[in-house]
């Protein structure tokens, strides 16, 4: 295990009725910037409830709707032009990964003269942001607790992350009855994406992180208990509570202490939505079993085998490790497809064939120090295996 510092400093207000604590912006701001995507939080009922807890708190705040899944660089530079012309000392994201990223970019760009774009290389740049709160309404990203926020460049068909402590969300609010709504398509992605954070720390070079490896062990065995069971019974809150938590854990760096990473599978999937549009979690399902038969070979084959016996119960008695390892990522894929009901193929997401090539191309050089290192050729060969 290598060193680390640990320090998860997001409070999580989890559980029914949550809400009420949005009244502790107080302790840090005065006047919020509330962004929000197109309308699911006015449907849910989750705005009035929302608003009126501001109201009672005396909390003035601005409105910035309409924030895209996948969410734009020029949405966050309308939330800063918002946010510097009504001088704003807060940002509160209502909504899922999209609205909470984008909260963090504007947060982020206030403190900064120059493009927020500029982060995306540079992460040293981000040195200060206004505060960033969390309402939670999606289990997927985790975004509610970690450092990221991922922007996508509509000019430069770019999507990339810019990270720093300051845009660590101050507190987060996690009821799972918010989640209620997430319809079973976004509620199935969200699955996937999950699973796919456990996967870029579980697999890793690093010599005996045990406990990492036994804690991330459970965090996907969760995921792939209720997954199916908040895809078809929407309302089912130890479904729903279960796997929110399990958002915020997968990512939050619990896992990851202590590990070396550089992942590897993330940003082959954001070039499927940097193009395409295409939803994070459902190209990272038709992405990850490939990518996990592409790397499996001599000195993988034990961490995928223990893998397959650990998270899906495969039989390894007397087997062949690849053999056994095989019948993980057979069930992996299964899992995807006909238990969370997503799309397995790129084809199906309506990614073109004549694109694969171009996206890997992107992709040169970027892949080296992951837990397999990918080349131009490799990405290009996995994409085509998940078409
Ligand atoms: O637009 P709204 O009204 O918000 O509707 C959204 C959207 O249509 C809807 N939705 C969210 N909560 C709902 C709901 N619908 C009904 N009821 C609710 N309670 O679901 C759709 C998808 O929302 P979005 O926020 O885009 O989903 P998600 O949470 O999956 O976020 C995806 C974005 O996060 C990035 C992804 O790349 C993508 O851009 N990621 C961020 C990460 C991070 N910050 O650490 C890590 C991830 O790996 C990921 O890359
Ligand atoms: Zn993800």
């Amino acid at each position: 295990m290598q060193n680390f510092d640990y320090n998860i400093p997001t409070k999580v207000y989890f559980g029914k009725g949550q809400i009420e604590k949005l009244g502790e912006i107080k302790n840090y701001a005065s006047r919020v910037l509330m962004v929000y995507g197109g309308g699911s939080i006015k449907r849910a009922g989750i705005y009035d409830q929302a608003v009126s807890v501001l109201r009672e708190n005396g909390i003035e705040f601005f409105e910035l709707s309409g924030v895209d899944p996948n969410p734009r660089l020029e949405t966050v530079q309308l939330g800063k032009k918002l946010c510097l012309d009504k001088g704003l000392d807060g940002v509160l994201a209502i909504g899922g990964g999209s609205s909470i990223d984008c909260s963090k970019a504007i947060a982020a760009a206030v403190k900064y003269d120059g493009n927020v774009w500029d982060m995306t290389s540079d992460w040293s740049l981000m040195q200060d942001a206004l505060p960033v709160f969390v309402v939670s309404t999606m289990a997927a990203t985790g975004s509610e607790m970690d450092a990221y926020a991922v922007i996508t460049n509509t000019e430069t068909n770019e999507k990339k992350d810019l990270g720093g402590d300051p845009v660590i969300p101050k507190f987060s609010i996690l009821d799972p009855k918010f989640t209620y709504s997430v319809p079973k398509f976004q509620t199935a992605a969200g699955a996937a994406d999950i699973i796919s954070h456990v996967f870029e720390v579980y697999f890793n070079r690093t010599p005996k992180a045990y406990l990492q490896k036994r804690m991330s062990e459970a965090v996907m065995k969760t995921v792939i208990k209720y997954g199916p069971i908040a895809v078809n019974d929407p309302k089912n809150y130890e479904a729903r509570a279960n796997l929110m938590w399990a958002s915020s854990l997968a990512i939050n760096g619990l896992l990851s202490n202590g590990c070396y990473l550089d992942w590897g599978i993330h940003p082959i999937e954001h070039e499927l939505s940097a193009y395409f549009d295409v939803t994070h979690g459902a190209g990272l399902a038709v992405v990850m079993p490939a990518w996990m038969e592409h790397v499996l070979q001599d000195d993988t084959v034990e961490q995928f085998a223990e893998y397959a016996v650990n998270v899906w119960g495969v039989e390894a008695e007397g087997r062949d490790q690849y053999e056994v390892a095989r019948e993980g990522i057979a069930k992996t894929r299964d899992f995807f497809v006909n238990d969370l009901g997503l799309p397995g193929t790129l084809h199906e997401l309506n990614v073109p064939e004549d694109s694969l090539e171009m996206m890997a191309g992107n992709l040169n050089g970027v892949l080296t120090g992951t837990f397999v290192p990918m080349t131009t050729e490799d990405v290009l060969a996995i994409y085509k295996a998940c078409y």
